[in-house]
């Protein structure tokens, strides 16, 4: 038997173990296991991996994509550089830490950003990312990739304030991301504290929650006229691409 699971606390429904569970049936895989591993203190970790020796793989999930990282004997160069660890991998005790993440963004966001840049006359807009977590990490890192110029937003670690996003920050940045937890279930009435009645049919507003499918967040965006994403196709991309990084 391997196990494979994710970490992170609080873990409610979780998409990762209906996604592997559904694959390792359809594949007649009866020799692998997927398991939620609800922490709540990363300090558990190593106490998890002596009792589960069976462990070849885990996600990390909020709020340990950076945390993670002083527990690993080894980073991929890619993760090194985002800053964040969303796959790890267990061999011989040895924990190696990935960043799929970005895969699953880059997938996301390519179609919205190409359409963007071809309306903006072949310049790429300029993009608001609010929140400065794990995810964050792994958006800022592909937007940086993709020449798109971005702020992020912040209670204290990014370039702006909430109460300075005003108006005309918004009217500048037609690309919108959200990656804080504001509006996922079950806190669905929440949304990141936005001028929304600055939004127009010109912005693209893309929110990383994908429960709920429609967040308050793209509800707000949608009313305004923007085209808007949830972060479904992400997820499913960078499962795909943990799968590709357990398999190496
Ligand atoms: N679709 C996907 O594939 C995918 C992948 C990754 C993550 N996600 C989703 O993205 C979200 C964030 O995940 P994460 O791993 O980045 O979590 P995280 O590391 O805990 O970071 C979340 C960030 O959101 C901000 N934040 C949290 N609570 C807030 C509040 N009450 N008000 C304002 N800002 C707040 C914080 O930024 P500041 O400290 O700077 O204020 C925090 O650093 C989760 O909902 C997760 O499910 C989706």
């Amino acid at each position: 038997m391997q196990r494979y699971g994710l970490i992170g606390h609080p873990l409610g429904h979780s998409f990762s173990k209906v996604f592997f569970e559904e694959k390792f049936l359809r594949e007649g895989r009866n020799d692998l296991r997927y398991d939620l591993f609800d922490l709540p203190e990363l300090a558990e970790l190593p106490a998890l991996l002596r009792d589960s020796p069976e462990l070849v793989g885990l996600n990390v999930t909020i709020p340990y994509k950076e945390a993670i990282i002083p527990y690993l004997h080894e980073l991929d160069p890619i993760a090194a550089s985002v800053g964040a660890v969303n796959t790890i991998t267990i061999r011989d005790g040895r924990l190696k830490g990935y960043n799929t993440d970005i895969d699953g963004f880059r997938a996301l966001i390519m179609p919205f950003l190409d359409e963007l840049t071809a309306r903006g006359g072949d310049i790429r807009p300029r993009a608001l990312v609010l929140g400065t977590g794990g995810a964050s990490r792994a958006v800022a890192f592909v937007l940086r990739e993709l020449g798109v110029r971005f702020r992020l937003v912040s209670r204290g670690r990014g370039d702006l304030t909430w109460d300075q996003v005003d108006r005309t920050v918004i009217s500048v940045c037609p690309l919108i991301i959200n990656t804080t937890p504001l509006g996922m279930a079950p806190h669905v009435d929440e949304a990141p504290p936005l001028p929304y009645e600055a939004i127009t049919a010109r912005h693209t507003l893309i929110d990383l929650v994908y429960n709920p499918e429609m967040t308050r967040f793209l509800e707000l965006g949608r009313k305004a006229g923007a085209k808007v994403a949830n972060g479904r196709a992400m997820l499913t991309v960078q499962a795909e691409a943990a799968w590709a990084v357990w398999n190496e």
